[in-house]
């Protein structure tokens, strides 16, 4: 099996994007802890409701309520998996290697660019709610407006955590932990590096260097 990977990167930095790649290339499990507690707020279940507020203000969700959906949708023994938005502090990066992952290897890859680029990416972003196609207005807009090219569908979402406010909060979010969970890896020797400045297909190929392929 491959090796699973953790994804770590800005909001923006096109974690999902890749993800969707790995996933049809090389069929990876894609465990978004991010689209996760979307799908319970979408589904109005309790933790949806209490956790509602939280994503909409672009705070972190309780360590051990992400660390429970993750487990619950794990399954290490039949596929490799990429975590993407898990770890998002020291403690998380902690719970995946004691709790999730124990023997299993995996590699952590660090989507690396200019926070000031991200804004843009992501107030513009459009996700497919019928297939997960990630698009966004500016730089990789569909064909017809409003319309998914992949799948048809007219479900073109724009996320509610998407608006100016609350990305400011998510990337100052992200700066105050980032550093910390980089250390984790780096002294593990298992931190890999892309420039997530370039366009996807060339932020795809790093990764597959990454994988050796
Ligand atoms: P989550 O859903 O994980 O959001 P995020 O980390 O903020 O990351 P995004 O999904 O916004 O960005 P991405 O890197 O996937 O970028 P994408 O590929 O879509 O988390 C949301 C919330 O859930 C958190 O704020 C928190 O409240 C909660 N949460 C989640 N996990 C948690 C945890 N572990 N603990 C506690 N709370 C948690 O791309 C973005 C845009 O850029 C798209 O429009 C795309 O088309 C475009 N794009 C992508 N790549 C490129 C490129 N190379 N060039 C130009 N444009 C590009
Ligand atoms: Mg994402």
């Amino acid at each position: 099996m491959r090796p699973n990977l953790i994804l770590l990167g800005a909001p923006g930095s096109g974690k999902g994007t890749q993800a969707n790649r790995l996933v049809s290339e090389f069929g990876y499990k894609h465990l978004s802890t991010g689209d996760l507690l979307r799908a319970e707020i979408a589904k109005e279940s309790d933790l949806g409701q209490r956790v509602k507020g939280v994503l909409d203000r672009g705070d972190l969700v309780d360590d051990n309520m992400v660390l429970e959906l993750l487990k619950v949708n794990c399954d290490l023994e039949n596929a490799s998996h990429i975590f993407d938005g898990f770890p998002r502090n020291n403690e998380q990066a902690r719970m995946l290697d004691e709790v999730v992952l124990g023997d299993s290897t995996a590699l952590a890859i660090y989507f690396e660019l200019d926070l000031g680029v991200l804004k843009d990416r992501l107030v513009n972003r459009r996700t497919c709610k019928d297939c997960g196609v990630i698009y966004n207005l500016l730089f990789n807009a569909p064909k017809t407006e409003g319309v998914c090219d992949s799948c048809g569908g007219t479900n073109l979402e724009h996320r509610k955590d998407d608006n100016e406010e609350t990305v400011s909060n998510r990337l100052q979010v992200f700066k105050d932990q980032v550093e910390p969970i980089l250390a984790h890896y780096e002294a593990k020797g298992t931190l890999r590096r892309v420039d997530a400045s370039q366009k996807p297909g060339e932020v795809f190929t790093e990764v597959e260097a990454v994988l050796g392929n």
